[in-house]
């Protein structure tokens, strides 16, 4: 798919479909419906005096015109232009993405003007997000379906708008193509079955990338991560046949100066919760257990085509859970790369384990700030669903942040506490820490599982169960792998002091 832009009026620039976005005030959609008229011709203004449209926020109307350059007009409404928002802006953006390719044309203009006359958002700023969601809404994890020969299928947009600051377009559909394509390879990643995405293959996955994006990649095999006495990871990887793998990235190690921030992601490639085995209804969601370590990996794709000025370190605890006659038992007692110990009194919670050694692991960058995301608990998903992940953490400033960052992309987060009260309930009587912390608060005593391997930085946890997973489509994430946290970090690091 490419995007491009063009200075002109709408329905000047031939394509087979013509999106308008407009609002619903009563002096602005006069004044579109009036010029759309004139350009469009009689269908269009019988149309509009139907009185069935009034641009109401995600009304469409859809409308064939006798102009010649583009026969089909879409019609997208914005609500109230004092209400805009740029999740409003990213919408309308996949609505008309979804029609376009739901009427199968090759080829669509989507005029802007009419959003710039809000003045909320810069030219740069709607550009961004209308490219941004066009493109995530059109993914469909379809490798492994076989193809229809000759299906016609959208290969361009263009973005079409009478402003001047053609530049500042094309700057936001770069970045808003960059941010859309990282996400979309998080999703391909998580989507990924689990024959395909093992620790070994999504090391090598890692390496290629990184050859693409530039950004470097440090594979340790079972002996190193046995040398470095990575307990949890080599625990947990015990029942399977495919061995563990812990992947570094790293990136701008130029910008060292400004301070190291360090992003942890949960590989587990898939999680059949080991000897305490999970039901089997809904197992297969598990070949996306590994959310967290994709969503680090996009944000490097992003990050490293965009150029931030920031050095990250990524680390990837990655293995594959499973029940054997070697696998980890109950009752076990696994020793961590700080030393510390933890009682395994469900294999299930096994996320938490390899964690564990990478948060301690983190330490040896000397960071300012440590990020982990993780598909940690089912608990997070019965507390928030799939509209926000769940946030801990020791540092309310950098949580402040991410929380901005969340709301400002939409790849949302909500904070739970880690009081000090909810410890007792992770005490082992045989080891440091106990891996599970009984019925209640589960995301929570999870949470406070992590930060008992923390070391001295800023620390935050983010529980991607619900996010990372959509069991049903949403505006511009379809049904699977969504890519969360990758559009959320990409902002952060943007904005991070
Ligand atoms: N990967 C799961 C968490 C999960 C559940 C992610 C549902 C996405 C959807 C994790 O490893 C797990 O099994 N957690 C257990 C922890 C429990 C044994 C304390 C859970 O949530 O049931
Ligand atoms: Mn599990
Ligand atoms: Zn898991």
């Amino acid at each position: 798919m490419i995007i491009k832009s063009i200075s002109g009026t709408i329905g000047s620039i031939s394509s087979e479909f013509t999106a308008a976005f407009i609002f619903q005030d009563e002096k602005l959609f006069k004044r579109s419906s009036s010029l759309l008229s004139k350009i469009f011709g009689q269908s269009i203004e019988s149309a509009f005096n139907s009185k069935d449209f009034f641009a109401k926020e995600g009304e469409t109307l859809l409308v064939y015109s006798t102009n010649k350059k583009t026969s089909r007009l879409f019609i997208v409404g914005l609500g109230e232009s004092k209400k805009i928002t740029i999740e409003k802006i990213r919408r309308a953006g996949a609505t008309a993405a979804k029609k376009a390719k739901a009427l199968k044309v090759s080829s669509a203009a989507f005029d802007i003007s009419e959003i710039e006359l809000a003045k909320t958002f810069s030219e740069e700023e709607i550009a961004l997000a209308i490219s941004e969601a066009s493109l995530l809404s059109l993914y469909k994890y379809d490798k492994y379906i076989s193809k229809e020969k000759n299906g016609k299928q959208l290969i361009a947009i263009t973005l079409c708008s009478t402003s001047t600051k053609t530049k500042e377009i094309q700057n936001g559909i770069h970045t808003g193509q960059i941010i859309a394509e990282a996400t979309i390879h998080a999703r391909n990643l998580t989507n990924a079955p689990g024959s395909e995405i093992y620790p070994e293959t999504l090391a090598k996955e890692t390496i290629q990338l990184g050859k693409s994006a530039g950004f470097s990649v440090t594979v340790f095999d079972r002996k190193k991560i046995n040398k470095l006495k990575m307990g949890g990871v080599i625990g947990v990887s015990k029942g399977s046949e495919k061995e563990p793998r812990f992947i570094t990235l790293e990136y701008g190690k130029q910008y060292k100066k400004n301070g190291t921030i360090v992003l942890v992601g949960k590989g587990v490639t898939f999680d059949t919760g080991g000897i305490s085995i999970k039901p089997s209804a809904g197992m297969a969601e598990m070949k996306m257990d590994m959310g967290g370590a994709a969503a680090v990996i996009g944000t490097f794709d992003a990050v490293s085509r965009l150029k931030i000025k920031r050095h990250i370190i990524g680390l990837i605890p990655s293995v594959e859970n499973m029940p054997s006659g070697s696998a980890v038992k109950p009752g076990d007692i696994i020793r961590h790369y700080n030393g510390k110990t933890s009682e395994v009194d469900n294999t299930d919670a096994e996320g938490r384990l390899i964690l564990a050694d990478a948060l301690s692991y983190a330490e040896t960058f000397k960071p300012e700030v440590v990020i982990d995301l993780a598909t940690l608990t089912g608990a997070c998903v019965v507390a928030l669903g799939h509209y926000a992940s769940g946030m801990m953490g020791n540092d309310q400033e950098v949580m402040n942040a991410l929380s901005t960052s969340g709301d400002k992309t939409y790849d949302r987060v909500w904070q739970l506490p880690l009081y000090d009260e909810y410890e007792k309930l992770i005490k082992s009587d045989v080891a440091d820490v106990k891996n599970v912390g009984g019925r209640w608060a589960g995301a929570i005593t999870a949470g406070w599982f992590l930060k008992k391997f923390i070391g001295d930085y800023k620390w935050v946890h983010l529980d991607i169960a619900g996010t990372v997973i959509l069991e049903e489509n949403q505006d511009y994430t379809p049904r699977g792998g969504s890519g969360a946290g990758v559009r959320l970090l990409v902002d952060f690091l943007k904005n991070w002091k």
